[in-house]
């Protein structure tokens, strides 16, 4: 069984649950585990352990969140070498779609080079600042997974 860890950022919770989705679609696989954790747990955590990584937060003033990017900068330190990469994000402005995640898998080019990036990354709508998540989005995010998952099993 392969392992896969998502990071997300998250202010209220709804990047949280996407990732959550995309673990979930992950594991309906049965191709991998997925262990979930904030940024601020990157630091401590083994990442040599892991077949696949994702990074994912919401889009701020325009820009992805320094937490994810930081997050993104400190696990390519530690090793993201020949592993499976992606990004995802939540927006409300739709013409904000995909931003932030474009903006994590531009850094994740830079500073992981020796990583494998599946490419685009996944992009959320919330209804409001504080959430919800668009009603079809968690859908979309186990999808994603099964996806990630099935490129981490070839
Ligand atoms: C300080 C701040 C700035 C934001 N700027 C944007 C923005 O530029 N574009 C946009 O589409 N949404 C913006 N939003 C809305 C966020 O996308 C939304 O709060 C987020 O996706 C919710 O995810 P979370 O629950 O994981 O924090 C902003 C929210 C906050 C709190």
């Amino acid at each position: 069984m392969k392992k896969v860890l998502v990071v997300f950022d998250s202010t209220y919770g709804n990047t949280e649950k996407l990732g959550r989705e995309i673990a979930s679609g992950i594991e309906e696989t049965g191709i991998a585990e997925c262990k979930v954790i904030n940024i601020d747990d990157v630091e401590s955590e083994d990442l040599s352990v892991y077949d696949g990584v994702l990074f994912g937060g919401p889009i701020h003033a325009f820009r992805a969140t320094r937490g994810i990017k930081g997050a993104v900068k400190k696990a390519a330190k530690k090793g993201l070498d020949g592993k499976l990469v992606a990004s995802y994000d939540t927006y409300q402005a739709t013409s904000h779609e995909g931003k932030a995640a474009k903006q994590i898998e531009g850094l994740l080019k830079k500073k992981a080079s020796g990583a494998n990036v599946l490419s685009p990354g996944l992009s959320a709508l919330v209804l409001d600042r504080e959430g919800p998540l668009q009603d079809d989005e968690p859908a979309k995010a186990r999808e994603f997974g099964q996806r990630f998952a099935q490129e981490l099993g070839e």
